[in-house]
């Protein structure tokens, strides 16, 4: 990262706290690593998001449908994914720090000194090397390669290494009151599986014909060992999924829909189309026949934010065989029965909001001559701003506080706004361009006189004086999901 986006990324990790938007999990007790808990402004930002997804995939389209699995699902569903065997990081642990580590992490970060260090050569070998040991699930070989390239523990600075060993990302707990008598169940390491073992269910009960889809949004967990860039990986985290069911053969065709369809809902939001790009994988999953990455550029490199995948009927498949029930669709058009094809969209919420954050960031200068002025403003889209008004009255006499709130219980059914009339009209507005709301809306003594007030526009900072009763459509016209839909 260069110095500036490594300060960049600083200060909206600063701004993220300081503003209510996300804090570290448990912070009076110092803390717990790579888990973060959403503020007053940051739950309402998060929300937004949601909706956004949950209408651009579910409203919009008459054959997806939503639903809300729940977390802890029988383990026999872990077995047929194939995250019980498979789902795994290489681990080494230093001998003498006892700390542990990723050890394709650690040849990664090997591969950027190199490059760094203009060794472009030995940079391209090692990473031929360290894929064809990943390829391959060579642990020997990918421990030889930690020794040859001399890499050092970060902490005790000595290359004592123990063999490199697979580790479960999986979290599990027990389910049953009786120690002796209860079973190992999982946190949900993704949301996809309860769309799966609700295929059935789904497809009956709400009579769907394919090709149709299934959304939801919920919490995933993963014991990542690595953690790191703040909430880029966590291990609890939050996914946007949705599985779309195709007759076999037409899934290439819905694939290229999903992604075309995945980065125009991005780039809706205003972001610059510089910003994205695509990352088709070269290695597949065994279960994909095709698979894409939307990623963003964010301060430390272009990332994945959302994973498109081609599943083939994997998924059903594997449920099929371990459940023993018939899971399959009977197509009227062709007169055949089949287990369906699958298209997946798989975003995290949190590197969305991550995403959005960083995009909405920007630090001005406004100074005039001698007069030094600067503002941070997060220039959010209006659809996603946590607050979309601040109603202001200028002083906090005159009748003028009970005039605003007039104002402010009239709208604040249909928008959420607030309401501040501590500090000067200037502070007040610094405020509110820091949690990114739009509207500024100012009630002063003339509002009494003609029932008119000042609206103050975050990102022109310009003003114009409205009567009151347009400021239903107003700001309604500015914030409605027309915008982006
Ligand atoms: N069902 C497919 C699936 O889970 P994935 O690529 O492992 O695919 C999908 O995850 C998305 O979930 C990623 O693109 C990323 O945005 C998000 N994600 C994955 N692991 C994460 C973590 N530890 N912290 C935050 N987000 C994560």
């Amino acid at each position: 990262m260069s110095k500036n986006n490594d300060e960049l990324f600083k200060n909206v990790i600063s701004h993220a706290k300081e503003y209510g938007f996300v804090f570290q999990s448990s912070e009076i007790y110092d803390g717990l690593s790579a888990v973060y808990d959403y503020g007053q402004n940051g739950s309402e930002l998060k929300n937004n998001i949601k909706t956004y997804w949950w209408k651009s995939m579910v409203q919009m389209h008459e054959n997806i449908v939503g639903i809300d699995a729940a977390i802890f699902m029988h383990p026999t569903t872990w077995k047929a994914s194939g995250h019980v065997d498979g789902f795994n990081d290489p681990m080494i642990d230093n001998k003498d720090s006892k700390k542990r580590y990723r050890a394709d992490q650690l040849l990664e970060d090997k591969i950027t000194r190199y490059e760094k260090d203009g060794k472009a050569e030995k940079a391209l070998a090692l990473q031929l090397a360290m894929d064809e040991a990943l390829k391959s699930e060579n642990l020997a070989s990918l421990k030889d390669l930690i020794i040859e390239h001399e890499i050092a523990c970060p902490v005790s600075g000595t290359r004592n290494w123990t063999d490199v060993r697979q580790f479960n990302l999986m979290f599990s707990t027990q389910i049953g009151a009786v120690a002796e008598e209860s079973d190992q169940i999982y946190l949900r390491p993704e949301t996809a599986q309860g769309i799966f073992v609700n295929y059935l269910n789904v497809q009956k009960t709400g009579r769907m014909k394919i090709p149709f889809g299934i959304a939801q949004i919920g919490k995933a967990f993963r014991n990542e060992v690595i953690a790191r860039q703040f909430i880029m990986r966590m291990r609890e985290f939050e996914q946007m999924e949705m599985q779309f069911f195709v007759r076999p053969g037409s899934e290439m065709q819905w694939y290229e829909y999903w992604k075309d369809t995945r980065l125009k809902w991005h780039k809706a939001l205003g972001t610059a189309d510089v910003k994205y790009r695509y990352h088709d994988h070269v290695k597949l999953a065994h279960y994909a026949n095709a698979a894409v990455d939307i990623e963003f550029e964010f301060p430390f490199g272009f990332k994945e934010v959302e994973g498109i995948h081609s599943r083939t009927d994997f998924d059903l498949s594997q449920h099929q065989k371990f459940s023993g029930k018939k899971i399959q669709y009977f197509d009227p058009e062709i007169n055949q029965n089949y287990v369906p094809y699958v298209i997946e969209t798989s975003i995290g919420l949190d590197r969305m909001f991550l995403l959005t954050l960083i995009n909405a960031y920007e630090e001005q200068d406004l100074s005039e001559g001698d007069k030094k002025d600067s503002r941070v403003v997060l220039k959010l889209h209006p659809c996603l701003a946590p607050v979309k008004a601040a109603i202001l009255p200028l002083t906090k006499k005159d009748g003028l506080p009970e005039k605003a709130r007039e104002i402010m219980d009239r709208l604040k059914l249909d928008f959420n706004l607030t309401y501040e009339e501590k500090d000067s009209i200037g502070k007040r507005y610094r405020r509110q361009d820091a949690i990114g709301t739009p509207f500024c809306i100012t009630v002063d003594h003339q509002t009494l006189e003609d029932n008119t007030v000042t609206i103050r526009h975050r990102d022109s900072m310009e003003q114009e004086r409205v009567p009151a009763d347009q400021l239903e459509q107003i700001i309604g016209s500015r914030v409605s999901w027309k915008n982006l839909l």
